[in-house]
């Protein structure tokens, strides 16, 4: 079995996606942990629905939070870590022990960076009257979405798309994208 760990900050509907699709057996996976920064993340609510544990960080500086993970997910076996709606950096000690993904809702390497998440991500490209916007997924390193790129889909910007319609188009291309690239990862396709 291929074991996942995903990270989530907020909503989780894209975590609910990977759930989704390993229920339904597309994905040959488990999630052996769900980990968010954010103790009222409707993510983690999702997760105990569907019987995954759960972790809450808890300390407060990048150095402590390294470290504080690190330890955490040394218990667990993983081959994988999902970062999905997942705000804080990562630091050091994960990226070097781990193999860890993002998606990201934009082209980068454009609209990304620090304070470039969710919605303020689809205000941007409207406000810069962008013809498409899309999703990318790509490795973590140390900094905010640079690292390098995995895959990409792009999706039209409509003239009458406000930040909100926007981000559900983006979405929904991220999920099917984002549940594609981890099967590649199951499949020893991406490593
Ligand atoms: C997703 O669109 C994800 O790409 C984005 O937040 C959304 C999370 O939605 N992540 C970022 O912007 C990270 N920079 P969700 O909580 O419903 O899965």
């Amino acid at each position: 079995m291929y074991h996942l760990v995903v990270f989530a900050s907020g909503n989780g509907s894209t975590l609910q996606a990977i759930i989704d699709h390993i229920e339904d057996g597309t994905l040959l996976a488990d999630i052996q942990l769900v980990v968010s920064d954010n103790p009222n993340a409707y993510a983690l609510e999702r997760a105990k629905a569907h019987g995954i544990a759960t972790y809450i960080l808890q300390s407060h500086t990048f150095e402590a939070q390294d470290a504080e993970l690190s330890e955490v997910l040394s218990q667990y076996p993983i081959d994988l870590i999902v970062l999905a709606g997942y705000l804080k950096m990562i630091g050091p000690k994960l990226i070097a022990q781990y193999t860890l993904i993002n998606t990201h809702p934009s082209l980068l390497p454009k609209y990304g960076g620090k304070g470039m998440h969710g919605l303020h991500v689809h205000q941007a490209v409207i406000d810069h009257h962008e013809l498409e916007s899309g999703a990318t997924v790509h490795f973590v390193n140390s900094e905010y979405d640079k690292g390098s790129i995995i895959r990409q889909t792009h999706v039209a910007v409509a003239p009458n798309d406000t930040a909100e319609t926007l981000a559900s188009k983006v979405q929904a291309a991220e999920k099917i994208q984002l549940v594609q690239v981890i099967d590649d990862f199951i499949h020893g396709i991406l490593s």
